[in-house]
């Protein structure tokens, strides 16, 4: 399977297994299926309330024997919640723990975005910290700080437009390896692909497939369905696949990984055969017509009225 590359050598397998919305009673199985079937690549977040579930999966996967912790690319994220400087390296202790790991291949800073430490969910102004108050730049330090103690060999973050990712390089000498976006044929993210490819940082494509078991309160009235798009359904019967590998193959022949979230056997199965599918040049150009600057997670739960996290994605190919 193709890899992307990073500065030490290091490979991440282009499609992993997205763990968003997965239940805690599903995701020990989903992720014990996608291991024994070719996935060596498994993304998580300590806000998805499920790591210690998925925990179970790898200590028994591990413990089995047949595949190695070394084998496996594992990626968890930091919740908003924990970007002050003395809670970032516990918080990532407890997500360790709950996936019963001594360290991550990968660690994002979820989103550009503070709470107070003991708010979940922000419901109102004074759920949040300002940004002087935890400024990224702190966060992103401990960051680094977990990498030289060995807790993770790589960090990154997520959500962050090349806006908020020019500001972090600027203040910083050691950039983000990687930056996790929602990234499909509506949402093509060529400006952030070519920043993030200008400063070596790498993308992993998000919500491939347009995230349909979002809970109702997420969900914009009539938005578009990338699953049941007529060019996507076309080019999957021209080739023999389903319209879930035409969109996982095309995020993996932009040169991103993508993360495709699935609790079923079947379709587990299918996204990673997505492999075996070839997508020609006409494919591309009929899909590049698709880009209508479609978000469907806007990061508006994170809007109160007047807190500085207004228009998150300063209008990086953003079109509400
Ligand atoms: P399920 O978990 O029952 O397979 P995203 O990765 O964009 O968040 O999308 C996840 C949604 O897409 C879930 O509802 C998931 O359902 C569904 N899904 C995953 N793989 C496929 C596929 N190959 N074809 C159709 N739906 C899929």
């Amino acid at each position: 399977m193709k890899t992307l590359e990073f500065k030490n050598g290091d490979k991440m397998p282009a499609i992993g297994l997205g763990t968003w919305k997965s239940g805690k009673d599903e995701v020990k199985e989903a992720v014990k299926i996608a291991l024994n079937n070719g996935y060596r690549h498994i993304d998580c977040a300590a806000t998805y309330g499920n790591e210690d579930a998925i925990g179970e999966a790898f200590s028994e996967v591990f413990n089995g024997g047949k595949i190695k912790r070394e084998e496996v690319w594992i990626t968890s994220k930091l919740w908003n919640n924990a970007h002050k400087k003395e809670d970032v390296i516990p918080a990532l202790k407890q997500t360790l723990k709950d996936l019963q790991l001594d360290y991550l291949d990968l660690y994002l800073i979820h989103w550009p975005v503070a709470f107070k430490p003991d708010v979940d969910f922000p419901e109102k102004d004074k759920d949040y910290l300002s940004l002087e108050e935890a400024p990224i730049i702190e966060t992103w330090n401990m960051m680094l700080e977990a990498k030289k103690q060995g807790l993770v060999k790589h960090v990154g973050v997520s959500n962050f437009s090349s806006m908020k990712l020019e500001e972090l390089l600027e203040e910083t000498s050691e950039n983000p390896e990687m930056n996790q976006v929602e990234l499909h044929p509506y949402l093509q993210q060529n400006d952030l692909l070519e920043f993030c490819s200008r400063h070596n940082i790498h993308l992993t494509a998000y919500s491939p497939l347009g995230s349909g078991d979002r809970p109702d309160g997420m969900k914009a009235k009539d938005e578009p369905s990338l699953l049941e798009n007529p060019v996507i359904n076309r080019i999957a019967k021209k080739h023999g696949a389903s319209a879930g590998q035409i969109l996982i193959k095309w995020s993996e022949m932009r040169g991103t990984s993508v993360i495709p979230k699935s609790t079923n056997e079947n379709r587990i199965k299918e996204n990673l055969e997505s492999t075996g599918v070839n997508l020609d040049e006409s494919d591309f150009k009929e899909i590049a017509k698709l880009d209508s600057h479609f978000r469907y997670v806007t990061g508006e739960f994170f809007v109160t009225k007047g807190n500085s996290y207004e228009n998150i994605f300063d209008d990086d190919d953003y079109k509400a």
